[in-house]
């Protein structure tokens, strides 16, 4: 397999996970169990997949001058991943979540982004410069600035994951080759729902208009459509029992950045990241459910290397 680089430019946070029935409502007490406590934040479980699936993976991110940055860390740098432009921000904590899952396998997260937010532009921009890389990704958990300093700089191919739902300027689309909301960011971006093939379309020529060169919407267990300059489509998901879709997002992403290093085009890009998120949450943690390539089915595999 060809090596290829993936410079992440993002978040880390340290996620603290609870299972319930059934979300509680606004005023309402529910008993939970604690699942764990396991190292998240976008950014950082992007990097993880680039890394398992065998992307050469470098990371700039912001900690805290604490116990919880340095182990998370420390577990990116036994994932292979390169931490030497990570940050530590006196003064400031490591980021942290509040995650919920319920039996039907969704999510609800509060994440307090802490140093993810002091992230300097700066820093970005050297990273950007300095790291050799085909694809440079980044999401919406640190600053805009930040994350538009580093595409500034950057000579590979741009995917911006507008998630938690963040507006770019418009100024910002140029610089995105690849922008890649969920539905509700979608919903964000546009105005109006996203919830099939149709609101998809309307909503990734849309986002075109505004600037980026292409847009992928990922629809949960629907799948993602995609949206190039010469192709487009719905990929759809293969059906499968979710026990965590935390961090299905990301697999997404950084398995898309991985097959788009490779040269696929965007729609075999797309399929092959719907079959990695289809792995990742039928697996617990964003992190550890990550797949390593060998663990892909052949028909997967034989996407990157035929
Ligand atoms: O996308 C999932 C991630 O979002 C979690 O790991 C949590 O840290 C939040 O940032």
């Amino acid at each position: 397999m060809e090596n290829v680089r993936i410079l992440v430019v993002g978040s880390i946070v340290l996620d603290r996970v609870l299972r319930v029935a059934e979300f509680p409502r606004p005023g309402e007490s529910v008993r939970g169990e604690v699942v764990g406590v396991f190292p998240g934040g976008k950014g950082a479980n992007q990097a993880v997949c680039a890394a398992r699936l065998g992307a050469t993976t470098s990371f700039c991110a912001a900690i805290g001058p604490d116990p919880d940055g340095t182990e998370m860390i420390m577990k990116l740098r036994s994932e292979q991943i390169d931490c030497s432009m990570v940050h530590s921000i006196e003064r400031a904590a490591t980021g942290t979540a509040g995650i919920t899952l319920n039996d039907l396998g969704q999510n609800t997260i509060v994440v307090a982004l802490g140093a993810n937010m002091m992230f300097e532009p700066e820093q970005a921009l050297k990273a950007a410069h300095q790291q050799l890389h085909h694809v440079l990704l980044l999401q919406g958990e640190i600053p805009l600035e930040a994350s538009r300093a580093a595409a500034e700089a950057s000579q590979g191919l741009v995917i911006f994951n507008p998630a938690p739902a963040i507006a770019p300027p418009l100024s910002m689309y140029p610089l995105i080759d690849v922008l890649t909301p969920n539905e509700s960011e979608a919903e964000y971006l546009v105005g109006y729902p996203i919830h099939d093939e149709k609101t998809a379309e309307k909503a990734a020529k849309e986002l075109i208009v505004r600037g980026c060169k292409s847009v992928v919407i990922t629809l949960g267990a629907k799948g993602a459509y995609f949206r190039a300059a010469d192709d487009e489509g719905l990929i759809k998901a293969p059906t499968v029992s979710a026990v965590d879709t935390v961090g299905a997002g990301d697999c997404f992403n950084g398995a898309l950045a991985f097959a788009l290093a490779h040269k696929l085009d965007l729609r075999r890009a797309t399929r092959f990241a719907v079959q990695c998120a289809s792995y990742s949450v039928q697996h617990v943690g964003a992190q550890t459910g990550m797949p390593y390539f060998d663990e892909l089915g052949s028909d997967v595999r034989a996407l990157i290397s035929p």
